[in-house]
């Protein structure tokens, strides 16, 4: 069991927080004063420590800059109207670390380290938490091999570390997307479920592809037929359709399990639509569901990316297009989610962590 006092910590001694304003911040840009770091060796982690934000010296032959051996979390601090800080469904977070972890095989990290570690590390800079709407301070856990070597293997040491950025929503406007046909995420077998560095790179061309086109973000398709839709480049997909909502099911292992995805099946079942999960989504369905006038809104959900309008949604020469204006579902999910997050209403779920 790691204890607080197994955590070495040090401050800085004076907060950047002096010198810059909580409002209006865009995703990811900011840092706070403390990081955590650990170090995996030798079988087992050591040097665990919070210590000022400051850049890393590593080797040229890091393995993780090789061979992609790295994989992250995001995760939502929160301050309620007293003032108090939660943390939304950490548990759930740490749990999908350790398979994206065991995908790469790289070490599990002890509940204890992951949890009490974010913990302390947020309790330091919790001034740091925005109170802004749809502000947050972002946590993002992530581990990465470091043996210098180049040779193709696991590796025997690894850094897991957490940075914290205060941080404003991801997209600040309906999204138009693009269905992707050409390129593939991911295909049964592969790591389309793990929340791998390389995920994330390999996206890149494809997302640059549909920019150039005048799209926001690709939605996937499967890797074979690209019919069967998947997710969103940084967001999980739903659909109403009629009087019941779809999200792609998660068993081929193609689509990341997220917990914002998670809470929004809970969400939409309370406010009283069927929610199919377990079934794959073809884009044929989606295009004869939007000729008949009943695909009613498309969303994403995200940690970085909350609920996501979709305003347009483009396949091939088909284009499906929406007035986000008249929306009520994704609106209410979003202000029921928020509402939570934001402790304006009771957490009868057990999703807010209190710090
Ligand atoms: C998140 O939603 O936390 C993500 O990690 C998505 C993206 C920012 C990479």
């Amino acid at each position: 069991m790691i204890a607080a006092m197994d955590i070495n910590v040090q401050k800085v001694s004076t907060s950047k927080l002096n010198t810059m304003s909580l409002e209006n911040l865009p995703f990811g840009k900011y840092y706070t004063d403390h990081m955590l770091e650990a170090d995996y060796e030798d079988g087992e982690w050591k040097n665990i420590e919070i210590k000022p934000y400051q850049p890393l010296l590593l080797e040229p032959s890091t393995a993780a800059i090789h061979y992609g051996q790295a994989i992250f979390e995001g995760i939502k601090a929160y301050k309620d109207p007293a003032g108090n800080a939660f943390i939304f469904r950490p548990h759930d977070n740490y749990k999908r670390f350790n398979l994206s972890a065991e995908r790469m095989q790289m070490p599990a990290v002890p509940e204890d380290i992951f949890m009490e570690g974010m913990r302390m590390l947020v309790d330091i800079d919790k001034n740091w938490i925005p109170s802004q709407e749809d502000h947050s301070l972002y946590i993002r856990p992530f581990m990465f091999s470091t043996d210098p070597v180049i040779g193709v293997k696991p590796s025997e040491k690894y850094k897991f570390m957490i940075i914290l950025s205060p941080t404003g929503p991801y997209y600040n406007k309906p999204m138009r997307i693009y269905v992707e046909e050409k390129y593939t995420r991911a295909a049964p077998g592969g790591i389309g479920y793990a929340k791998a560095a390389g995920n994330y790179g390999a996206s890149m061309l494809a997302t640059t592809e549909a920019k150039n086109k005048g799209y926001d973000q690709v939605l996937w398709t499967d890797a074979f037929e690209h019919k069967y839709v998947q997710e969103i480049g940084t967001m999980n997909v739903f659909f109403i359709i009629g009087d019941k909502a779809y999200t792609p099911e998660l068993t081929l292992g193609t689509i990341l399990g997220g917990v914002t995805r998670d809470s929004s099946i809970t969400i939409l079942r309370e406010m009283g639509f069927e929610v199919i999960d377990t079934e794959r989504v073809h884009i044929d369905n989606l295009i004869e569901a939007h000729k008949a006038g009943a695909l009613f809104e498309v969303f994403g959900t995200g940690t970085a990316a909350t609920i996501t309008l979709i305003q347009e949604l483009r396949y091939k020469d088909y284009v499906m297009e929406f007035d986000t204006n008249k929306w009520r579902i994704a609106p209410e999910l979003k202000k029921r989610l928020n509402d939570i997050r934001y402790g304006k209403t009771a957490d009868n779920h057990g999703w807010m962590y209190k710090i």
